[in-house]
């Protein structure tokens, strides 16, 4: 996409393509379909239907984070706006932008914002995101990537001095290690006086937060199931969705939230693409996201031992919700 509106720009740049998406699922669903205990990384969830269902949590009354982290921004983005002086704002993971445009409203008011670059490995969601942009920020630049952040962090736009965003928690859901390993090529990918806006979900009583992964409306398990779908449409499989229980379970000692997918039967199927067959003991389980709740003395210490310096925390009176900024 290219177009012209008044003065301003539209791109849409694919540095993932449908392919590329395809060649990490085989290798993944290959890894972690044959491990014990298998696993899958959640970036799969993320096809249209996915990306819809993510949205849909988002407005359960049990998913606190979402409205929560959107209350915050309201009180404090011309303070964000403020501290990180940034002439363009790169969101990672950005889905619908929704909560952005706070931020936008406020980089415009400040004066200093030429530039927003959406990036999202779900193209459905990010064309949808820019399409509403365009229309209600005629005057801003935007320029949307198709890229994986654990692979192209080096080579997304940079029309200015920006500050990078990574909304809703999304950090939470690499384990420690990976998360070690984004943040160091995060910082190496940032020029110096670039700035890191980071929502996270804090720890709480375990039990809100498991409600907020096991909704009444079963929301979240068909999010959950989601993921066989999208392995059986790319991986020419026989899986049966039905054949999943949704399980979210508090895992107190990593103080993280695990949802996997639980067999109600044997199960013997087979991922065509692959010539891999997948069986499933009745009851055996597939890790399909983990969500890591932060606490400021953890988090901070991470950040600073990647090269980024934490300068201001922003969070929500019930201390639910925390958006942090820190500087490259
Ligand atoms: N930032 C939004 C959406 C969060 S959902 C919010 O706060 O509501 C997580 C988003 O990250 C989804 O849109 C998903 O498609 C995207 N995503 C997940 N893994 C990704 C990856 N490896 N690279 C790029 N985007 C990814
Ligand atoms: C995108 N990510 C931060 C969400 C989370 O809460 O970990 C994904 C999600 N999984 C279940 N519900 C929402």
């Amino acid at each position: 996409m290219s177009t012209d509106h008044a003065s301003s720009e539209a791109s849409l740049d694919v540095l993932l393509t449908p392919a590329d998406l395809r060649a990490g699922l085989e290798t993944d669903a290959r890894a972690g379909l044959s491990a014990t205990p298998k696993w899958l990384p959640p970036k799969y969830f993320y096809d249209d239907r996915g990306s819809k269902l993510f949205e849909d949590i988002t407005r359960l009354p049990e998913y606190y984070q979402t409205r929560t982290e959107h209350a915050i921004l309201v009180a404090s983005s011309d303070s964000i706006a403020e501290v990180a002086d940034a002439e363009a704002l790169l969101e990672l993971g950005s889905g619908s932008s929704e909560k952005t445009r706070m931020l936008l409203n406020a980089m415009t008011r400040s004066g200093g914002l030429s530039a927003y670059v959406p990036v999202d490995v779900s193209a459905g969601a990010l064309e949808d995101a820019m399409t509403g942009l365009r229309r209600d920020y005629p005057d801003l630049d935007l320029h949307g990537a198709v890229a994986d952040f654990d692979h192209h962090l080096d080579q997304l736009p940079a029309p200015g001095r920006r500050l990078i965003a990574l909304l809703g928690g999304t950090l939470g859901n690499y384990p420690p290690e990976q998360r070690r390993v984004f943040l160091a090529n995060l910082a190496a990918a940032m020029r110096p006086g670039e700035t890191f806006l980071l929502g996270i979900d804090l720890v709480k009583d375990p039990s809100r937060l498991m409600t907020a992964y096991d909704d009444a409306a079963g929301v979240t398990a068909e999010f959950n199931r989601n993921v066989i779908t999208v392995l059986n449409r790319e991986l020419d499989g026989d899986l049966d969705p039905g054949d999943f229980e949704h399980i979210a379970l508090w895992d107190a000692e990593n103080e993280w939230i695990e949802m996997r997918l639980r067999a109600r039967r044997p199960i013997s199927a087979c991922l065509s693409a692959l010539d891999l067959k997948v069986t499933f003991d009745e009851g055996e389980q597939l890790r399909t996201e983990i969500s890591a709740k932060f606490r400021r003395e953890r988090i901070e210490p991470e950040l600073v031992a990647a090269g980024l310096h934490p300068e201001r925390w922003w969070t929500d009176p019930a201390g639910d919700f925390a958006l942090l900024l820190a500087r490259r």
